[in-house]
């Protein structure tokens, strides 16, 4: 299925996109959770099943950037991300079945069960894995093994932290008409406000300019899960307009939207200690996600979103708006492939997250 903002935009059509995923992704309500937490139309958007290969929000970016890495006849995706990145392993995972190599480069983070999954899963899927301990030394890495696979005839192409980048982005504006779409077939009450993890951003900017376009009324919460100086509203911004901007060079019907700092939505109580770490709201949720649902949430991105996208809704006196937590985390479950890898087939320095506690362990509250 082609992305439905094509309809509307026609010129659209060019952008280069490959099909790896299954649309529209379902919206449900969360009954027993909107009880418990005192909302009365609490829905959830199910991109965890976005791919039964592999869910969560990395696929509609993918979908783009992958396209656009094959168009330009790239054979090496670069990608970096935490220890126990999402963003990487869906790379690899993808990135193998269309035949690229991948190279993660992974920066140190504060351990927990999925960050295991996910190490033996990027082994598993033949990821070449490169341990950082932070930022510079990130982006040293990086600079290297770029500039190798240049050398060696690799044709390295890069996936940016998290898949954000314009291209990349284009798939959550096209989620923002899927939407348009399922409340116009009655699957869904149009929203006033989406809850969403908002870590290199893309996620939030890409939906918040799609319910623009789409003419909905729709704001996105969008909650800070990563760093105060990395995530910030005039970066958010400027995403948008980067969007924008590579929309009109396709078609030129796109309009301008200029959304202004103020509009946006972006909350930074809810990150705890550092990226990662767990906090006692994120805890909560996943726990009553579990219970209430039988949907698994994690600590670093959904828990933390949601837990604190209500807490701040509620506080704004919004407990009988009509909400929809975007569900960015993959939930098919891999674990049997998981389970064939044993950890001391990874670089070394990765062992540490295999044999030092895990955060559901140590975590008091
Ligand atoms: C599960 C999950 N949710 C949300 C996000 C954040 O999305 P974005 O990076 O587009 O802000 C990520 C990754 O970065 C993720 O892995």
């Amino acid at each position: 299925m082609k992305p439905v903002i094509n309809e509307f935009f026609p010129g659209l059509e060019k952008i280069p996109w490959i099909s790896l995923g299954s649309y529209p992704t379902r919206v449900e309500k969360l009954e027993k959770m909107g009880e418990a937490r005192g909302f009365t139309d609490l829905y959830i958007k199910r991109d965890d099943r976005s791919s039964p290969v592999y869910g969560g929000n990395k696929v509609r970016k993918l979908e783009y950037m992958l396209a656009d890495a094959q168009k330009k006849g790239k054979r090496t995706l670069i990608t970096l991300g935490g220890a126990g990145s999402n963003q990487v392993l869906a790379t690899g995972i993808f990135g193998h079945e269309l035949g690229f190599k991948v190279t993660g480069i992974m920066m140190d983070q504060a351990n927990a069960k999925y960050v295991r999954k996910n190490l033996l899963l990027d082994k598993y899927y033949d990821i070449k894995l490169v341990y950082t301990k932070d930022t510079l030394s990130e982006i040293l890495s990086f600079a290297g093994e770029y500039i190798g696979s240049m050398l060696n005839g690799g044709k390295p192409y890069f996936v940016t932290a998290g898949a954000s980048s314009p291209i990349g982005n284009m798939g959550f504006v096209n989620a923002g008409f899927e939407l348009k779409k399922q409340i116009e077939n009655g699957e869904c009450p149009e929203p006033d406000y989406i809850i969403a993890a908002c870590g290199s951003i893309g996620t939030s900017a890409g939906l918040q300019l799609g319910c623009i376009l789409a003419g909905l009324k729709t704001k996105i919460v969008a909650v800070r899960v990563a760093y105060p100086w990395l995530v910030t509203k005039w970066r958010m911004k400027r995403m948008i307009g980067d969007i924008i901007k590579l929309m009109k060079k396709y078609d030129s019907t796109v309009p301008s939207v200029d959304v202004s700092e103020e509009e946006l939505i972006l909350l930074g109580d809810y990150l705890g200690e550092d990226y990662a770490a767990f906090t006692d709201l994120g805890c909560q949720c996943v726990n009553d996600m579990r219970e209430l649902e039988d949907i698994e949430l994690e600590h670093t991105y959904t828990g933390k979103a949601l837990g604190g996208g209500l807490d701040w809704l509620k506080k704004q006196g919004k407990s009988n708006s009509t909400i929809l937590f975007w569900n960015t985390y993959n939930s098919v479950d891999l674990s049997e492939k998981a389970a064939t890898i044993d950890y001391k087939t990874l670089p070394k320095k990765f062992h540490k997250y295999f044999t030092e506690p895990v955060q559901e362990e140590t975590w008091k509250g």
